[in-house]
């Protein structure tokens, strides 16, 4: 496995030696490209930041991501931590299966308030890969003592194309806050960027818990598809369309021709599906249209 912050979409890599770590015999490959960077990222924040211990309450936004899925699974190595997370309707039952405690689907629901619902006084550690209000937010519900970690600015992401004013409005909304609110407010806000952390040893410390928890039975990626180099197209629509559960993974080998052979041969079989399905439908509402003058005959009689 390597740790790269650029330039790993290509066949051949160069990193240097302490950025690399052996993968144990019974991982795959894929999960050895899905492990680094989402679980040092949840490791770090949960344990060497936000001090993770027993029976702790812990909220995860984006709770069916990479991150948030690594973060649920470190979050059962302690006992009896709650975990909050949010996420469309559609993953909550993946997400739940996985572990998490309370599904929230914050395109529908005032998280906060679902929250405050379940654990009136609060959490103590909320994983904020959102930014603007929605730090504000999570700030607000920390209990005393309560840590959040910045990790992210995804709501400055929004729509097809990028967006100044969703950028702006991220800025804007970030929470500012001074020293002395903080020491009044007993709560910690911390800030984490693998990218920008050059602590080796830390990191190879870390990875090598990871990788005893893999081992053990305790962690496991979840890959939500592969795709090879010349679909990078579709790979990156899946993740901006959000209908991602899990690691999107790059194959660098090119696609076979025997699978392109067979992907033709269901492509037809769907159009053809699709063809035949408006016949269906319409004999539907025929069998209905039938029924009704037997219903009214009996009626009647
Ligand atoms: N600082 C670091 O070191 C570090 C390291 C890794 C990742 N990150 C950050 O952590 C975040 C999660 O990464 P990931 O790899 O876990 O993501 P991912 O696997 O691609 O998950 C993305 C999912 O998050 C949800 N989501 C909620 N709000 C979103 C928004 N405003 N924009 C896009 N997606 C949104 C969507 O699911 P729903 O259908 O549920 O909405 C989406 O499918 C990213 O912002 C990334 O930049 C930071």
């Amino acid at each position: 496995m390597v740790l790269s912050s650029s330039g790993l979409w290509q066949e051949l890599v160069l990193v240097p030696a302490d950025q690399t770590f052996i993968m144990p015999d019974a991982m795959s490959f894929q999960e050895g490209a899905a492990l680094p960077v989402n679980y040092l990222t949840a490791h770090m924040m949960l344990f060497q930041m936000a001090n993770l211990r027993p029976g702790k309450s812990v909220l995860v936004h984006m709770a069916a991501g990479g991150v948030g899925i690594a973060a649920t699974q470190l979050c059962q190595t302690v006992s009896g931590v709650t975990v909050f997370g949010t996420a469309s309707a559609s993953k909550h039952k993946v997400i739940l299966q996985g572990g998490l405690s309370h599904a929230i689907d914050y395109r529908t629901k005032d998280y906060v308030e679902e929250i405050r619902t379940i654990s009136p006084k609060g959490l103590d550690i909320v994983l904020d890969p959102l930014g603007g209000s929605d730090t504000q937010k999570g700030f607000g519900l920390l209990k005393p003592m309560g840590t959040i970690v910045v990790f992210g600015a995804a709501n400055s992401v929004t729509g097809q194309k990028k967006n100044l004013l969703a950028m702006a409005k991220t800025w804007y909304n970030q929470l500012s806050i001074s020293t002395l609110k903080l020491m009044q407010a007993n709560k910690s806000v911390c800030g984490f960027h693998l990218g920008y952390l050059k602590d080796f040893t830390l990191i190879r410390q870390t990875m090598d818990t990871l990788l005893g928890l893999y081992v053990q039975g305790k962690i496991k990626p979840r890959i939500d598809s592969t795709f090879h180099f010349e679909e990078v197209a579709d790979a990156m629509r899946r993740m901006h369309e959000r209908q991602n559960i899990g690691k999107v993974i790059l194959l660098p080998e090119p696609k076979k021709e025997e699978e392109k052979e067979q992907e033709k041969g269901e492509e037809k079989e769907q159009e053809q599906e699709k063809e035949e399905e408006p016949a269906e439908a319409s004999a539907v509402p025929q069998e209905e249209e039938e029924a009704k003058p037997e219903e009214v005959k009996e009626e009647q009689g």
